[in-house]
Order: C-alpha cells, then structure tokens, then sequence
C-alpha cells in the first residue's frame, strides 16, 4: 500500500502491510501478532520524511473521540483520542469557547502525536495547557499515565523523543483549559499586528485563531497543496559569545533570549542568508516565504529531501559554524 496520503510531505514509498486501528482492543490485537516483525506506528504523518519503502506493518492509530472529563467554574479538563486531527480539535474548543490553544491553530497532525515534539507557536507551546496523556507500552502492552512532569517537556522535545522513544503510543491526552478567564498570547511575532489589520481591539480566542490562521496561510504551504512537514529543522541555540561574534558580520541576525549565556536563533535567517530561499530544484526546494519549511512539489523522493537537508546543514556550518538539528524524523 502507498504512504502517499499519510504523510504530510506526500511521499510515495509503499509499506508492506498496513492495519488502521480504531480503539485499543484493535491496537493490543495487532501488537501481539509475532509475525509482524517490524512495526511502524504512524499519526498524522506530518512530522516525518519517509525516505524508503517499509518492509513490515504500518499500524495508524485513528482513535476518535473527545469528551470533557471534569469542570469547575473557570478549567474545564478535555480528553481527546490520539486520532482526532489537531486542528479540529482546536476548532471544537474554540466553538465551546474553551481558552489555551487558539495560538496552536491550522498545526498538521494530530492529538496523539502533539505531545512528542511539544508542538508550539507564536509563543504557546503543548506543554502550556497539558495534563497528562495515556499511552500503551509496546514492550507489555500495559497502559501507562504521564503526568506532565513525567513527559520532561523541553523546545520541540519530550521524553518520547528521549528516553522512551519507540517505546509507547499514545492513545489519548487530556488538556487543561479556561472558560472564561482566558490568557491570551498576542505579543509573540505578528498577532497584534495582525489583529490591529483585523480592526479588533479586544480579541477572543476566536479571533487570536482567526489571526494565527490569517499568518500562517500567508507564510506556510498548505500541505495538501504543497507537500511539507512545517519547520524541517529546529531553531539552534547558539552562546552569546558566538552571537556577538556573528553580529559583527551579520548586523541583521535576529534572536530570541534562551537564558543568561544562551540565545536561539531562527534557522529560516540562517537558510535565507545562505541564499536558499525559494530555490527549486525539480519537484523539491526551499519554500518561498518560510526558509525553515522544504517542500515537494509533486513527486519528490524522500532521499532527494534529505540531501537537500543536508546540504542546508553543510552550508549553514561552513558560514555560520552553527549546527542545525532536523525536527522532522527521517525515517
Ligand atoms: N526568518 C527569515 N527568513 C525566513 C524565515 C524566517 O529571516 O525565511 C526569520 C525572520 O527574522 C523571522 C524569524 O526568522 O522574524 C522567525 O520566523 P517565524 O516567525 O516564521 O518563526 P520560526 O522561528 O521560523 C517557529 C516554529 C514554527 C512556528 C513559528 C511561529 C520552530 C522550529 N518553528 O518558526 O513551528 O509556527 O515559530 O511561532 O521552532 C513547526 O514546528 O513545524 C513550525 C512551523
């Protein structure tokens, strides 16, 4: 069967076997067949490069369902299956006026694979509104809780991309969201601005949504469009010492504080100033407005993606002497 409609970057590699499970009976089912050697667990797809085909089980995880756990007069507790598609949930929430991830709107992907990179923008990340998630262990098929403490949230990171990566799936997250007193996060980047075009001084979470939405269209392809896996890579942190150094020679580089010794700066200036903005080369290339997002125009293979990667990584280094780390799993 051909990955090519699940996977954001619309790769056509083909796996040997595919199941798609719709509840965790079906799941713990396909898990404990031995005849299925390799497995490869897949959400939304939107966070990987596919570079070859797989010679096993494809198991897509398509839980549906949301419900809200418990209430109280300002925090509602939601629960949503790791099927449910990120962006739709961000609309529920939005239409029963639940607060905390109107920033986090038009995110490929879905729920279950949302907390693995943390997912974040325009200064909210996942971490910001989680409880807790439940997964299974693929080892015992045991289901485990971790606590917001126990997933070790970190910038794109978490404990299922350290210490315990490969070794559960999430099947739900619950989140922890507002009512009424909602916080709203319109400082980072453009939303403000964005938000003063929109002629709204006293936005709802409605609007914020509407205004990220409104920012993104503009920046990122629409991966049903143009196949692409958002940020291909993460933004570096960087010393100050080696920031000042930089400065000296690039007097426009942007930063974004980290901690007392540390900045981080943004890839997309990095790939933009090595002069690949909007290059095309076939079916691949940098995209125009986003230098951080590489896209597939049509056919594109996999391994075409990852050496233009790496040669982005070859050329950043050689200019900048900093190293940037894909976000995207090369698979
Ligand atoms: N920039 C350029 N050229 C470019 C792109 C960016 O010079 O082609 C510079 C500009 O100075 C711009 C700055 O980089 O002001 C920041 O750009 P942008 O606001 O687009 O954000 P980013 O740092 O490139 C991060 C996240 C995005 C998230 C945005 C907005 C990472 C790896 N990426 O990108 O997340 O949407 O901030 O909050 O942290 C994703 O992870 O897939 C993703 C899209």
């Amino acid at each position: 069967i051909s990955l090519k409609s699940y996977n954001t970057f619309g790769i056509d590699v083909n796996a040997k076997y595919f199941v798609s499970v719709s509840n965790i009976d079906e799941l713990t089912d396909i898990l404990s067949r031995k005849e299925y050697t390799q497995k490869l667990i897949l959400g939304g797809g939107s966070n990987m490069l596919l570079t070859k085909d797989f010679d096993g089980l494809v198991i897509h995880i398509n839980f549906k369902g949301i419900d809200i756990v418990s209430e109280n007069e300002d925090i509602v507790y939601v629960k949503a299956n790791a099927g449910e598609n990120w962006h739709e949930f961000v609309v529920w929430c939005i239409k029963n006026n639940f607060g905390g991830i109107e920033n986090l709107s038009l995110i490929p992907g879905n729920v279950g694979t949302a907390p693995i990179q943390n997912i974040g923008a325009y200064g909210v990340e996942l971490q910001d509104v989680f409880d807790s998630c439940e997964a299974i262990s693929v080892k015992d098929m045991q289901m485990k809780t971790f606590s917001k403490k126990a997933c070790n949230f970190g910038y794109r990171n978490s404990v299922f991309k350290q210490e315990a990566k490969g070794d559960f799936i999430i099947t739900s997250v619950i989140f922890k969201l507002t009512k009424h007193s909602h916080k709203l996060h319109i400082n980072y980047g453009s939303i403000s601005s964005e938000l003063e075009a929109m002629k709204i001084d006293n936005p709802s979470i409605k609007d914020v949504s509407n205004a990220v939405i409104a920012i993104r269209e503009r920046k990122l392809p629409n991966p049903k469009v143009i196949g692409n896996s958002g940020s291909f890579f993460k933004n570096p942190i960087i010393s100050k010492n080696h920031f000042n150094q930089l400065y000296q020679n690039f007097n426009d580089i942007p930063s974004y504080p980290v901690n007392d010794e540390e900045v981080k700066v943004p890839a997309g200036w990095l790939i933009e100033k090595a002069g690949f903005k909007g290059k095309r080369f076939g079916d691949y290339g940098v995209h125009k407005n986003q230098a951080l997002v590489l896209v597939n125009y049509g056919n594109a293979k996999g391994e075409d993606i990852l050496n233009l990667a790496k040669l982005l990584q070859r050329t950043v280094k050689r200019l900048f002497d900093i190293s940037i780390e894909a976000e995207v799993n090369i698979l």
